[in-house]
């Protein structure tokens, strides 16, 4: 992908994708899935109160309570407590997912003495989902190494609801429903009223933006704007990027547990880079271009070579006394040349996913631009992940290429502030003070009320 042109031709074929997911007929065979979340842009907002937040689908899973304080204007995180979800639990039953979930949430009301409340709950869910209502998240597919049986095709919410009602010690108010992506644009939506474009790059990849809803050909009305999840990790699931896959990715898919789908999230996400890293090792030493021709039983197993290994090699400092210290744990025989080469492949595979993402940025800006019959566009991306806030040049590279795809954009990035934690507690707050299906309340209320926090 070290190509401009080949870059511009994804960026070129992920336009037309979104149009094919936001069309009437055309979103059910769609790669890239377009999920409207009724999420609407207009500020307002005087909610106060005590809320949870549960976050599910990132690196851990986490609890929170919150208060959102009417007279300053701002929400404040009480506590939080973080819960390991172990392997064999992401691919058991949902039942016992959401049995793990209930347990965890239950110690942490316990702890807080919050047993007797029932507290209104915002639950940012990383997974791609049909919302039908801000309550009702119907699952579409796990990604991202969950795999639990009995939950696609079904209602989250009623789901952890009946994990909740299974243990009978405890109970929940209103629950609302949010992708990290939207948490993410809209938590960044109090230092920048122009952020309307939310990205997450960590575990999993993915962005949401500010369509016009007469585009949205499956919601009904003509004026305004819907955020919508684009779920771009789909991108290429039609076969649509195979000129671009390695044989590294596929063996990637292939060893997945999910083959076949979400493509471009894994020539991406932090979830697969390392693995990809590590497959071309083992293909370079065995090739007799690196390790004088030896791999390790490391090297030679799966998830050993991890993704922020890759962060580590590219330190500008210490990047290659890490690489050393790091092959020498994976038990290879490296001499100096090795650690240069090594540190080489995770700048190339880095940079792949730099630029793969910035193709798909670009897209999403330009279709702001010209939704809006702008010469110029200047708007901002919220953005999160542990992948984009770690990596030592990530976030430069990404940047530049998007400046040469879309050099009628002018593109602010802004890191946020916990969107996933407090996004979907602010999300509740306004599902309480409004009726439940109006969800463009929720968006307006995040927007004035976090203006107000710094
Ligand atoms: C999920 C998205 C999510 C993204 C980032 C992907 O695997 O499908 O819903 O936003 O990861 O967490």
């Amino acid at each position: 992908l070290q190509n401009d042109k080949k870059r511009l031709q994804i960026s070129v074929r992920l336009k037309k994708d979104l149009i094919r997911g936001l069309g009437k007929h055309s979103h059910h065979r769609a790669a890239v899935k377009m999920l409207p979340t009724f999420v609407r842009a207009t500020p307002d907002g005087t909610e106060k109160g005590d809320y949870l937040a549960l976050d599910l689908g990132g690196t851990n899973f986490r609890v929170l309570y919150v208060r959102v304080v009417e007279e300053q204007q701002k929400v404040v995180k009480m506590d939080s407590k973080i819960c390991s979800i172990p392997q064999e639990m992401m691919l058991g039953t949902g039942e016992q997912l959401f049995d793990h979930i209930a347990q965890c949430l239950g110690e942490f009301l316990e702890s807080q003495d919050l047993k007797g409340q029932t507290l209104p709950l915002g639950f940012t869910f990383s997974f791609p989902c049909e919302q039908k209502e801000i309550d009702k998240s119907i699952l579409i597919r796990w990604t991202k190494g969950f795999s639990c049986s009995g939950v696609e095709g079904q209602d989250v919410v009623k789901l952890l609801k009946e994990a909740i009602h299974r243990r009978g010690d405890y109970d929940i108010g209103s629950v609302a429903m949010v992708n990290d992506t939207v948490g993410t644009m809209m938590s960044c939506g109090y230092r920048d009223q122009s952020c309307e474009i939310g990205m997450i790059i960590g575990t999993g990849t993915n962005a949401c933006y500010m369509e016009e809803i007469k585009n949205v050909k499956r919601v009904e009305g003509e004026d305004g704007r819907m955020c919508i999840n684009t779920e771009w990790g789909g991108f290429g699931d039609d076969g649509s990027l195979k000129d671009i896959l390695t044989e590294f990715d596929e063996v990637v898919d292939q060893t997945s547990i999910n083959p076949g789908v979400h493509t471009f999230e894994k020539m991406i996400s932090g979830m697969y880079l390392g693995e990809i890293v590590r497959l071309l090792l083992v293909k370079m030493a065995e090739d007799k271009l690196l390790f004088k021709g030896e791999t390790s039983e490391a090297l030679l197993t799966p998830g050993q070579f991890e993704t922020k290994y890759i962060s580590e090699i590219e330190e500008p400092d210490s990047g290659l006394e890490n690489a050393q210290k790091i092959l020498t744990a994976l038990g290879l025989n490296w001499d100096p040349v090795d650690a240069c080469v090594v540190r080489l492949v995770c700048d190339t595979i880095s940079s792949r996913s730099a630029r793969l993402c910035a193709a798909a940025l670009a897209t999403i800006s330009n279709r702001i631009r010209v939704n809006r019959g702008l010469d110029h566009l200047k708007t901002t991306v919220g953005v999160d992940g542990t992948v984009y806030r770690k990596h030592p040049n990530f976030s430069e590279e990404l940047q530049a290429a998007v400046r040469l795809l879309a050099p009628k954009c002018d593109i602010t990035f802004l890191v946020s502030e916990d969107g996933s934690g407090k996004g979907a507690a602010m999300v509740t707050a306004v599902a309480q003070r409004i009726e439940l299906c109006q969800i463009n309340q929720y968006l307006f209320f995040l927007l004035t009320t976090v203006t107000k926090l710094l």
